[in-house]
């Protein structure tokens, strides 16, 4: 990870895109989950409304074209121009933006009834974190949603590998649900409901047989606790004023 997460895919959003979530890994496997979990929000949550889309830190494109379709009008923001040409690809109805929201807040006009962030808070400095939060509130409709996929929860498993690759003297980052609400609420916003995916860890996944995923997964499902200590989490937050 770069000291600085904006430079992250000014070399490597190709790679990323054809290979993290191929078929038959753990990122597809858990990915999959996460879009049923996406459509039952939109239906849940925001089936009263034509919903106006950001996707922040779209990448190559993977949220935003899964729900282009669903919503009346979606926008992707990115820095990197090599990961919104592969996302240009992929969209036929989405306004692709590439800049810098966080430096220059003109660059787009609210409000979204959504706003996804995948696989960015975990990465990101804590600077960068911040000046996201701080970013993306005022984009937010009142009733609105931001839908957060934090991929390495620090309070599972993977927390475990996290810690001691740290002592070891690696750098290594770590961002588990208690900090994302405590950022949030600094932030205006609060935690209306999350979904834990899976408590595996890769390595531990790849053992399993499919079976015992999906038992492991039907037991997560029925316990909040268990969903706490899952390696992957969705959460969503609204703003700390809506009714
Ligand atoms: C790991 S990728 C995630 C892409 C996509 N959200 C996904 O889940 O597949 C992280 C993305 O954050 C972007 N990024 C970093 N800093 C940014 C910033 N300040 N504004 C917008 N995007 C940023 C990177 O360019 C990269 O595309």
């Amino acid at each position: 990870v770069p000291r600085d997460y904006r430079t992250l895919f000014e070399r490597s959003a190709r790679t990323y895109d054809e290979t993290v979530f191929r078929e038959g890994t753990y990122d597809h496997w858990v990915w999959l989950r996460e879009q049923a979990y996406l459509l039952e929000l939109l239906d849940r949550r925001l089936r009263d409304r034509p919903v106006r889309y950001l996707d922040f830190a779209c990448g190559p494109g993977r949220i935003i074209g899964f729900l282009e379709g669903r919503v009346a009008s979606s926008t992707g923001i990115d820095v990197s121009a090599p990961a919104l040409e592969l996302a240009r690809a992929k969209l036929t109805r989405s306004t692709l933006v590439c800049g810098d929201l966080t430096r220059d807040p003109t660059l787009l006009e609210g409000p979204f009834d959504l706003i996804t962030v995948f696989r960015f808070f975990l990465g990101a400095q804590e600077e960068l974190r911040r000046e996201a939060l701080a970013a993306l509130r005022p984009l937010l409709a009142p009733g609105g949603l931001l839908v957060i996929g934090l991929h390495g929860n620090n309070l599972s498993l993977r927390g475990l590998t996290t810690l001691a690759r740290r002592l070891a003297g690696r750098r290594v980052p770590a961002l588990g649900y208690y900090a994302m609400a405590r950022l949030l609420r600094q932030h205006g916003m609060r935690i209306v409901e999350f979904r834990g995916i899976t408590p595996l860890t890769q390595k531990v996944w790849a053992l399993a047989p499919e079976g015992a995923r999906r038992g492991i997964e039907r037991l997560v499902r029925r316990s909040r606790a268990l969903q706490h200590l899952c390696v992957n989490l969705v959460v969503v937050a609204e703003r700390s004023d809506a009714s």
